[in-house]
């Protein structure tokens, strides 16, 4: 149900990154077409001592900075700004919370919290949010990443959020799930009849999902190398992608379907051998032409954090035994680039061997970022008379989401997950079951990599990792999709 007049948005983190560049633009998308009620007040709290005006100008600039130019209408915008207010809070401090409840006013009709804090502060900041009495039944909490760091921080979070909020009013946030193609996905497989007697291991030979970025270490030295590329983009995106690629077909499109079936897939993740991965991280090198240092000399001293990852990993079930899907993720690659290769198998007797044809499996890439495509390759015949033989080429069916689609603004995945907030749609947010499976799953494998004696292998910035993730493809007969 969605909020009614009187409700609030309250953003805990307001002044962060993560608002200026996302949030805020976000927010105002939704204003400008009219898909926020005209009375939602959005209140941004975070530790800068600002006010109401302080904020406004904060958000200006941040609108300014991340909006097209054709999109900065100066009464949309002020219209906007007259939204938004502002009141500083020490989140460690619970006395603050009462002001903050006050500037509030009544939130009994509705009251929807987007939390992006540091991860210390979480527990403090459900426990002020009771406190004040900001954790009715009419409240609904959104929670940013990262939640926790292994399966028992996890629950701890998880633990603290319960003790004020039930599950239907928590709101998990994997901004993945907010991608446009990655809904795609659903649509490609559960709204045509062609592709899903093919999904499963008769028929396909293996899946490879990419997730590569060229940039590095972006200012966020210290969360990163307390991170490292395995917790900060494989236990939760990339497995929310397999999971979507992997699952059942659900019953409905609903938020107990979807996530029931996603988190059987999750839960049937078999634990990762030593040689199923590979830790990397880079050195200098030269990404899209430009010279970059290594992750030393962009962190200021040596580490043993990994900046890229890839694994080969099983889900025990029937549908895909015996089929690996090797995941992949780095920063400093070769190209910004999210994909699932979905590779089929050979056929099963060849036609045309005896004329010199030899067909290529077929295979199916669904590229998320930056372009957005469906592109099943299959095999054609050269044109020609064919004395010499008949020759077979891989020509693409091409289905680009861009251009079929030309007319539809592109949604940035946070416009889509904030207005589900504010609506109460739970289907594109993480359940506490999914998360508990992903780090369980997360943490086995840290500790076979604690366990082992493989050392974090360098590669050079601009590349595609190091020779072992290629190997680890290579050594089955297999290539990644560069
Ligand atoms: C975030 C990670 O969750 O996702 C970042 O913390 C990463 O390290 C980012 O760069 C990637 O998101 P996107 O939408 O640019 O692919």
């Amino acid at each position: 149900m969605a909020l009614t007049s009187c409700s609030a948005l309250l953003l805990f983190g307001a002044t962060g990154d993560l608002s200026r560049r996302m949030l805020l633009p976000s927010l105002f998308a939704l204003h400008e077409d009219d898909l926020i009620r005209p009375d939602l007040r959005i209140v941004g709290t975070a530790r800068s001592d600002l006010d109401d005006a302080g904020f406004r100008a904060f958000a200006l600039t941040a609108l300014d900075e991340f909006l097209p130019e054709d999109r900065k209408d100066p009464a949309r915008m002020a219209g906007f700004l007259d939204r938004l207010h502002y009141q500083p809070l020490d989140a460690s401090n619970i006395t603050g919370f009462a002001a903050l409840a006050e500037k509030l006013g009544d939130t009994s009709c509705g009251l929807a919290i987007f939390l992006s804090t540091a991860p210390a502060l979480f527990e403090a900041t459900i426990e002020g949010l009771r406190h004040a009495g900001l954790a009715h039944d009419n409240v609904r909490i959104g929670l940013e990443k990262p939640l926790g760091h292994d399966l028992e921080s996890s629950a701890r979070i998880n633990d603290a959020v319960a003790a004020g909020f039930s599950e239907q009013q928590i709101f998990r946030i994997d901004h993945y799930l907010g991608k446009e193609t990655v809904q795609n996905l659903m649509a490609l497989r559960f709204g045509n009849v062609l592709f899903e007697p093919l999904w499963n291991a008769a028929h396909i030979d293996h899946v490879q999902i990419t997730v590569s970025e060229t940039v590095g270490l972006e200012g966020r030295k210290g969360f990163y190398d307390d991170t490292g590329a395995l917790r900060d983009m494989v236990q939760n995106h990339m497995l929310q992608l397999l999971a979507m690629t992997a699952m059942e077909p659900p019953g409905n499109y609903d938020a107990t379907s979807i996530r029931d079936e996603k988190v059987k897939v999750l839960r049937a993740l078999r634990p990762v051998r030593g040689d199923e991965m590979v830790r990397g991280q880079y050195r200098a090198g030269a990404v899209l032409g430009q010279a970059v240092a290594g992750y030393p000399d962009d962190l200021g001293g040596e580490s043993e954090t990994e900046t890229f990852v890839a694994i080969k990993a099983h889900v025990d079930n029937w549908r895909w035994q015996g089929v690996p899907f090797y995941l992949r993720h780095g920063k400093r690659l070769a190209e910004r680039r999210s994909e699932i290769v979905v590779q089929f198998k050979d056929v099963p007797h060849n036609i045309f061997a005896g004329r010199g044809g030899r067909p290529r499996a077929n295979r199916l890439v669904i590229r998320l970022q930056p372009e957005e495509y469906v592109r099943l390759q299959v095999m054609a015949k050269e044109p020609g008379l064919d004395r010499g033989g008949i020759v077979l080429r891989e020509v693409n069916l091409d289905l680009s989401l861009t251009t079929a689609f030309a007319k539809a603004r592109r949604r940035i995945a946070y416009e889509r997950l904030l207005l589900d907030l504010i609506e109460g749609e739970q289907t594109l947010f993480v359940r506490r079951d999914e998360v508990e499976a992903q780090w369980r799953w997360i943490d086995a494998l840290r500790a076979v990599w604690a366990a082992g004696d493989d050392d974090i292998k360098p590669y050079a910035a601009g590349g595609w990792g190091p020779n072992a993730a290629i190997a680890l493809t290579e050594r089955d007969g297999r290539s990644w999709n560069d």
